[in-house]
């Protein structure tokens, strides 16, 4: 019998604590928008990680940091996140998952243990939506569908995804290069922090994740009439904001009326932005998550209708544009089962449950089968600089990662 491959907890926080002082904003969260200086700055640290666990880094085509075990020609495990995040996030969205997975693969190095798999790290490029764009580029990068059209959209800095690219060392003329051979790989794992409540009000340990929840994001643009907030008199305004503000709230109570999980605005820019004017330009970025797709069709129906509402009793234009769909997607459920296993293994305390978060996981689920496990979020808080995990259970959900790798490296009729 093989003896047991054990992490190396104490490299997982150390490398952890070093990936989080990497950021733009110390003392204030971290801030490593994709494709920025932070983000490759942490994309070399890890690179360098890869090299001493026997991996071969290397930045594809969409900036995303590939590592491989050398010298595989057969079946591939793959593994990892990401390492970019929101504008004043936490230390461990993504970033978890990428170092876990590393860690995986430089326990296994520590004790000269092959896998019958090749091994394949990933840290994908662009998860969140850096500035305004749509977010998982490097991991549709992988699948070969980022295409022309995504390439040349611009971010809110006017500046392409085409170029982003180029600027973090990706190649974006030779976009399909990126394209993983993924007939050849048998199970991508991504393990995260849970982002919510569950786990830590279960008091479980482990999360396996029985599927994603789907995502549809939409741009709205207010157009009023820019006029002066002292003689315009309130029968006359065409105001943009308070327009903007019944469609707010209005996203909000979309769950209370029905089928939508989750419906939030969480962007808004007012021009000119100014006290003493009646605002006449307002756009809002809105995003309807839920497990079903047909519930998210049913909101955006929903939606559409109150926009015409407001519209017509605001005296302004509403302009629309759905942006970004990334559907709802389930876990493997042989994948689930070894993760149960490992978890089962380790002595540790696990519930099943959805992931309400978008990860990667669920875009490289259209080409390979996927599963997810999460471990405890304190207090269920992500996308904050206060998104924190126990160590012990950041280092328990790196075993399991590793044991669901090596379960998953064996025939099927020996798990
Ligand atoms: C990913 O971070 C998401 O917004 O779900
Ligand atoms: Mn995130
Ligand atoms: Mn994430």
């Amino acid at each position: 019998m093989t003896p047991r491959v054990v992490v190396d907890g104490g490299r997982l926080l150390g490398r952890l604590d070093e990936l989080a002082r990497v950021t733009a904003t110390p003392g204030r969260g971290v801030t490593r928008e994709a494709w920025g200086p932070h983000d490759v700055a942490a994309r070399d640290l890890v690179a360098g990680w890869m090299s001493r666990s026997g991996l071969a880094p290397e930045v594809d085509a969409a900036a995303n940091l590939i590592g491989r075990s050398p010298g595989q020609e057969g079946r591939w495990l793959a593994s990892g996140s990401h390492l970019d995040t929101v504008v004043h996030g936490g230390p461990l969205d993504g970033v978890y998952g990428v170092v876990a997975a590393l860690e995986a693969a430089s326990s296994l190095h520590d004790v000269g243990h092959t896998m019958a798999h090749g091994l394949l790290v990933a840290a994908f490029a662009n998860e969140e939506g850096a500035r305004g764009t749509a977010g998982m580029t490097g991991s549709y990068g992988c699948i070969g569908a980022l295409d022309a059209g995504w390439l040349d959209e611009v971010d809110d800095d006017g500046v392409s995804v085409r170029q982003r690219i180029a600027d973090a060392g990706g190649d974006p003329g030779h976009i399909a290069a990126a394209q993983w051979p993924v007939d050849q790989i048998d199970a991508f794992v991504e393990l995260h922090i849970e982002q919510g409540p569950v786990l830590d009000r279960a008091g479980a340990r482990i999360g396996v994740v029985t599927g994603i929840t789907g995502r549809q994001a939409l741009d709205l643009h207010v157009v009023g009439a820019a006029n002066h907030a002292g003689t315009t008199p309130m029968d006359l305004r065409h105001d943009a904001l308070a327009a903007a503000a019944e469609i707010v709230l209005a996203i909000e109570g979309l769950p209370r009326s029905g089928g939508i999980r989750v419906a939030t605005c969480g962007h808004i820019g007012a021009v000119p932005n100014v006290r003493n004017v009646v605002p006449g330009d307002v756009t809002l970025g809105v995003e309807l998550r839920d497990q079903s797709t047909a519930a998210i069709d049913a909101a955006m129906r929903e939606l559409e209708a109150i926009l015409d509402r407001v519209a017509d009793l605001r005296r302004v234009t509403i302009v629309k544009e759905w942006g970004q769909r990334v559907p709802p997607r389930l876990a493997a459920t042989h994948i689930a089962a070894s993760v149960r296993r490992a978890a089962t293994e380790n002595d540790l305390a696990f519930v099943e449950l959805p992931s309400g978060a978008g990860h990667d996981a669920q875009v490289i689920a259209e080409a390979v089968p996927i599963g997810m496990i999460f471990v405890p979020s304190i207090g269920g808080l992500s996308h904050a600089p206060d998104e924190r995990t126990e160590p012990s259970d950041l280092v328990a959900g790196a075993q399991v990662l590793l044991d669901t790798l090596l379960d998953l490296d064996r025939p099927r009729g020996e798990r």
